[in-house]
């Protein structure tokens, strides 16, 4: 039966909506109800615990709002927490980590994949286990980028601090000649420009984001939960931190049609710490 309701989308921040946008460009007719974690970001360098935490509450937050699908928009939530969420949530929940592996072992035709996250994602080593799972005789070498996401969340997507930061983390992988590389941080499709220009233009970059809009789409309608209608969906976009900071740097990832960005307090579930 169609199914009017939302898609629940969150992340620590603003770059869970690459993969927002991306879901909006394949799904036009579903609203999503977006919620950025601001007010806590970055998560990348928090323990496990934290993050964990967090999501749960997010989750909660969104369950509440009687969305029909979750979206961990997020490599370190997924990372710390998306079993806890899938068995919290007893809706169908989509992560970003496959997906990107996925497409990564299909760009590679030299068989040496890099990959670059947050200190959460990479030291967890989620990405070796999601390429392994493809089976594909590759190599992988993995990069944490622990700077980004303070640019990105700030909206410097290219002063010469980042570019220094980038040519630092990422002259390893360029010594590995890879030819592709994974962006295993949804904050860094946004500077995917940069990251171009330091890595050589030969070298594939993959965001989990397209892919991961076509996990959406695959889910929603293996369940039958596709929007009904063709009529323009009310998105929502909402954030623990100031929503003015937050709209400005949307603006980048979803240009002006980011409407109002309002403000949302989400609760600690299960006596979890909220600072
Ligand atoms: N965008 C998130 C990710 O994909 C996390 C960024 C952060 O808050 O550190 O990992």
């Amino acid at each position: 039966m169609p199914d009017s309701r939302p898609i629940g989308v969150f992340d620590s921040g603003v770059g869970g909506l690459t993969v927002a946008r991306a879901v909006f460009d394949l799904l036009p007719f579903e609203p999503i109800v977006y919620v950025g974690d601001s007010a806590r970001a970055p998560y990348g360098p928090r323990p496990l615990q934290d993050i964990r935490t967090f999501a749960l509450e997010i989750a909660d937050y969104l369950l509440s709002r009687d969305v029909k699908m979750l979206v961990v928009a997020c490599n370190a939530i997924e990372v710390a927490a998306i079993r806890d969420v899938t068995d919290a949530a007893v809706l169908p929940v989509v992560g970003v980590i496959d997906p990107g592996a996925r497409a990564a072992v299909r760009a590679t035709r030299n068989g040496r994949i890099g990959v670059i996250g947050t200190v959460a994602t990479i030291a967890s080593g989620a990405y070796d286990r999601a390429v392994a799972t493809t089976g594909a005789s590759v190599d992988l070498f993995s990069r944490p980028c622990p700077a980004f996401v303070d640019h990105v969340e700030a909206g410097d997507t290219s002063s010469e601090e980042l570019l220094g930061a980038a040519r630092k983390y990422l002259s390893p992988l360029r010594d590995q000649r890879v030819d592709t590389l994974i962006l295993g941080c949804t904050h860094y499709p946004m500077l995917s420009g940069l990251i171009q220009m330091v890595m050589g233009e030969d070298v594939v970059l993959v965001s989990s984001a397209d892919e991961t809009a076509k996990d959406v789409y695959a889910t929603l309608r293996s369940l039958d939960l596709l929007m009904g209608t063709r009529a323009e969906p009310r998105h929502e976009f909402l954030c623990t931190g100031d929503p003015e900071q937050f709209r400005s740097v949307a603006h980048h990832f979803l240009g002006p049609g980011v409407g109002k960005i309002d403000a949302v307090a989400v609760q600690p579930v299960r006596g979890g710490p909220w600072s």
